[in-house]
């Protein structure tokens, strides 16, 4: 029988849904009719960043779907992220709260550090100069006051090597619940997912569908192996990479913003991809897509490389 995976409980106790919408490409003006087009269809889990600019619009959707009734607010999920340019301790809270005025909330089911990279206050822009000196420990602390506040009912991290997360863990009062970062089938981060699973650090997999618009040279959706498994299961490439994330144990986070589409990706649960298949999935070649590299520098910054940033996992 197909195990439905609907849910993994974090370290805090709660529940995250499996299958969360990523924002991260939907731009203001369309992004809040994926927001309740994803509700409509099930979705209960909305992955937000003040860095993707559009969480005004996605509050207004939010504000609609609770006004009609359509879900309540205890009854779905919302991450945000502290942008880089927050790092400093004194500006979390601040970051927080403005980040949970534009969704018209009172708090939030999980704020992640998005970035180990720290930026010039108030700057914009790739400019390697606005990069600074990260001081992850301090912006930590303050990330344990808004749990301490109950304005953020959990906290982690997003793009954290195993190294950069260990680090964390050895000064956090409160564990980080989540680590965030770029899971598919052509870039399964097996370090990471073991160090992760033996913290009890929640691996959620944001672009598992390989970002197919960004024009990437590697195209997970085209991938063979993953074709010849949806072929034999009766769907499509993208439902049996998101199907991978959840019987590995990952959140997925995919975006979407056609409807169709949106019903297809939460399409993953009465079905599942059998053991034999599974194994089939390890031969894909591997490769990050998102490399960072504007967080890279020779001169400023913390990361003179892209092997610093990720700590060699790469
Ligand atoms: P669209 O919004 O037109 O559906 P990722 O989540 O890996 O970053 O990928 C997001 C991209 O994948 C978006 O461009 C989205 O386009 C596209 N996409 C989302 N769902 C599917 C799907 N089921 N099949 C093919 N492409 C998809």
């Amino acid at each position: 029988m197909a195990d439905g995976i609907r849910f993994f409980q974090l370290n805090t106790g709660a529940k995250i849904p499996s299958v969360g919408l990523g924002t991260g490409l939907a731009h203001p003006g369309i992004v809040g009719e994926a927001v309740a087009s994803a509700i409509k269809a099930g979705f209960r889990h909305i992955d937000c960043a003040k860095f993707y600019g559009n969480e005004k619009e996605i509050g207004s959707a939010l504000r609609k779907l609770f006004n009609d009734s359509v879900v309540k607010r205890e009854d779905l999920w919302i991450t945000s992220k502290l942008w880089c340019t927050d790092h400093a301790p004194e500006d979390v809270q601040d970051a927080l709260d403005k980040t949970l005025q534009d969704l018209q909330l009172d708090y939030l089911d999980l704020y992640l550090i998005h970035w180990p990279v720290s930026m010039k206050k108030g700057s914009v822009g790739s400019d390697p100069e606005n990069l600074t000196q990260p001081d992850i420990p301090s912006t930590w602390k303050a990330m344990e006051a808004c749990y301490d506040s109950g304005k953020a009912r959990a906290i982690g991290v997003s793009n954290f090597s195993s190294k950069k997360l260990g680090d964390l863990l050895e000064v956090a009062r409160v564990p980080p619940a989540v680590n965030q970062v770029e899971c598919h089938p052509s870039w399964k981060q097996p370090g990471l997912h073991a160090f992760c699973k033996s913290k009890g650090v929640h691996l959620s997999g944001y672009r598992p569908l390989g970002a197919p618009s960004k024009g990437y040279k590697i195209e997970v959706l085209k991938n063979p192996i993953l074709n010849m498994i949806a072929e034999k299961l009766g769907k499509t490439p993208a439902q049996a990479a998101l199907r991978w994330g959840l019987q590995m144990g990952h959140s997925v986070l995919p975006k979407s913003t056609n409807e169709a589409r949106l019903k297809e990706n939460f399409d993953v649960f009465d079905w599942s991809i059998p053991e034999d298949l599974f194994a089939r999935l390890s031969e894909i070649e591997q490769e990050r897509l998102g490399k960072g590299t504007g967080f890279v520098h020779e001169t400023f910054g913390a990361y003179k490389t892209i092997e610093e940033l990720w700590d060699g996992e790469l």
